[in-house]
């Protein structure tokens, strides 16, 4: 949540924080804004997108070598221009920037207040900028040293950037829970909430670590500190991201983009890690705990959103193949709950981009109960991948649309080559299932490709529910939580309100709702429950609703009884979830772009929800 982007160093600071914000806006887009040191600190900022930013900046084309820049999803006021980031002291020489919230802000406000301090925005942001001034000119000390006071008095999460027009070639940084990255130039330094603006600029990283501030001053090194003082060594990683990976490649949208590159992300999850050949299949990161996690008491699986939903696959896979007990709780639940997990557990966190604050808060908080933590991540380098005893990357590549998509397909491989290799260390499956699912986990880039080829026709049916105001999803099995994840798509990026259950539980309450208006979306690919989904399609259509299915390939009785259907190949029961959620994909995307909704940035939402 909220992209922040700085810079220091030789050349002109104003391009290369409007790009970063473009660059970040997936993070959140309610309002923009830039400070730049020149002699003085010219501040701009404006309510909506960068590209309402830019109408103004553009007329005054603010010169400086050094800056700050940030792009905000609202937490404390309304989205406005007064409310948009950067604050400015009572003096209106310090600047900052800031990802996260600052929970103690009401006493500082009021502590400042009788100070003399005046607020004219509603925000936590502007009480941490007057209290850094504060203390700059109470102890007369340099702007790093006034940061770290100031924050010994906030209680909350951040990611600041400061920028003092006393000292206009210098950026102090800092973080507590929320992530910022420092990009390594040529005599010159950038900064941004994560790598993607820095990509451009640099290869060579700092991931800035939790309770560390740093200053960064050009012909100088970068200096690192902790809260207490204490100086840092700075840890420098060589970045592994192409600039062509954060471009729209041709495709309309991001989404668009991210969901046709499905077939590459798979065979990307597996690479190295699958051999249908040789029928073995090896995942590097739990190869050293293999053995304790094959013996675990249970393992906990915790995660939010479309990360929770992959989660509860991972449910299915796990106890059906490797029969080790799973139970799977949203992190946001897990964080406050006082959960019985002791040292024969395993938690197995799963997210996207690494960051989802309740994630790493649930992983915080089960800590020291001495169960291993195990996370299965995209972004390399992110907080979740940092904090957890051990993990495997998902390899899907940067996923800009705010609707996950590759990352979950991505996720539910990296989940069903953990199922197999734990069902293989435990004894649990016959050789020839065994191989069998590692034949058909080799199969699935293909079969998605298949999928994809019918996007005229997805695109057709969606012509069909666009202007509906409810939907229903129902799956039974594997295909339940594909249910909630097509439903979670549609809601997010098209504001339908849809619902996603499991088939049998339509006749406890959501029949109710089914009549001619109603788009039923069944999927309906479980040959182990086929007379089953037979009959709770039966019943939509005895209602009148429409029923629309997600059938396989040749199933001449359901397509018959549906109004719509799509074709998807088979595969065996335990992989359908990666073939299945395709046609979901397509089928919100297109009934969103027909809505006119802004796909990869839907309204309220953001990518990397790193606040409560
Ligand atoms: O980055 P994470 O996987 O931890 O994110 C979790 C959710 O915020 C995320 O999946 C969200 O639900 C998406 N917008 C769903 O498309």
């Amino acid at each position: 949540m909220c992209g922040i982007v700085a810079y220091v160093g030789q050349k002109n600071a104003y391009p290369i924080l409007i790009n970063g914000l473009k660059r970040l806006e997936y993070r959140g887009y309610d309002s923009a804004g830039i400070a730049v040191a020149n002699d003085n600190l010219t501040v701009i900022k404006k309510k909506g997108k960068v590209a309402e930013l830019l109408k103004v900046t553009q007329k005054i084309d603010p010169h400086g070598t050094s800056g700050i820049g940030h792009t905000r999803w609202a937490t404390h006021g309304a989205p406005n221009d007064v409310n948009a980031h950067p604050h400015s002291s009572r003096d209106g020489k310090i600047a900052l920037v800031h990802n996260g919230i600052i929970e103690n802000c009401d006493t500082l406000r009021k502590a400042l207040i009788k100070l003399g301090h005046v607020f004219v925005s509603e925000t936590d942001t502007e009480v941490l900028v007057h209290l850094i001034q504060e203390y700059k000119t109470r102890y007369r000390v340099p702007l790093e040293e006034s940061v770290r006071l100031a924050l010994e008095k906030v209680v909350g999460a951040y990611a600041i950037v400061v920028i003092d027009q006393d000292e206009p070639q210098k950026i102090v940084v800092a973080r507590k829970a929320s992530p910022l990255v420092i990009g390594l130039g040529n005599d010159e330094f950038f900064v941004a909430s994560d790598a993607t603006p820095l990509i451009e600029h640099t290869k060579a990283v700092v991931y800035l670590q939790d309770e560390e501030i740093a200053v960064l001053e050009p012909g100088k090194k970068l200096a690192i500190k902790s809260f207490q003082n204490e100086p840092q060594k700075p840890s420098i990683v060589e970045l592994d991201m192409k600039l062509e990976e954060l471009e729209k490649g041709g495709f309309p949208h991001f989404m668009l983009k991210e969901i046709h590159q499905q077939p590459e992300t798979i065979a990307d999850c597996m690479r190295g890690r699958l051999n249908a050949k040789e029928a073995w299949t090896r995942l590097g990161g739990l190869e050293p705990y293999l053995d304790r996690m094959a013996k675990a008491n249970r393992l906990i699986i915790t995660g939010c959103g479309t990360s929770w939903h992959a989660g509860l696959i991972g449910e299915y896979l796990i106890e059906g193949l490797a029969r080790i007990p799973v139970e799977v709780e949203y992190a946001s639940e897990l964080r406050y709950r006082n959960p019985v997990i002791n040292s024969g557990d395993v938690v197995v966190a799963l997210s996207q981009s690494g960051e989802t604050a309740d994630t790493l808060a649930a992983i915080q908080h089960v800590k020291e109960k001495g169960a291993l933590i195990y996370g299965i991540v995209n972004v390399v380098g992110s907080s979740i991948a940092r904090v957890t005893d051990a993990g495997s990357y998902i390899h899907a590549g940067p996923e800009i649309g705010v609707a996950s998509t590759k990352a979950f397909t991505a996720q539910l491989t990296l989940l069903s080559l953990m199922a197999i290799q734990l069902a293989k260390a435990k004894g649990t499956l016959h050789h020839a299932y065994y191989q069998e699912l590692i034949r058909e986990l080799s199969e699935i880039p293909n079969k998605v490709r298949n999928i994809l080829a019918k996007d005229e026709v997805i695109k057709d049916i969606a012509e069909t529910i666009k202007d509906a105001s409810n939907a229903l999803y129902l799956g039974r099995g594997y295909n339940f939580p594909v249910a909630l994840e097509g439903a979670l798509k549609l809601k997010e990026i098209s504001y339908i309100h849809a619902e996603g259950y499991p088939a049998a539980e339509m006749k406890h309450g959501p029949i109710a709702l089914i009549d001619e208006n109603m788009p039923v979306i069944v999927l309906a690919t479980n040959m182990s429950a086929y007379d089953k989904i037979v009959s709770n399609v039966q019943e939509v259509k005895a209602r009148k609703g429409m029923v629309i299915s997600i059938i396989s390939e040749g199933d001449r009785q359901i397509k018959e009884l549906s109004d719509y259907s799509i074709e998807i190949p088979k595969t065996i029961e335990p992989l359908t979830p990666l073939l299945s959620v395709v046609p979901l994909q397509l089928l919100s995307y297109h009934v969103a772009v027909m809505r006119g909704c802004n796909v990869d940035q839907p309204r309220n939402l953001a990518k990397s929800v790193t606040v409560e």
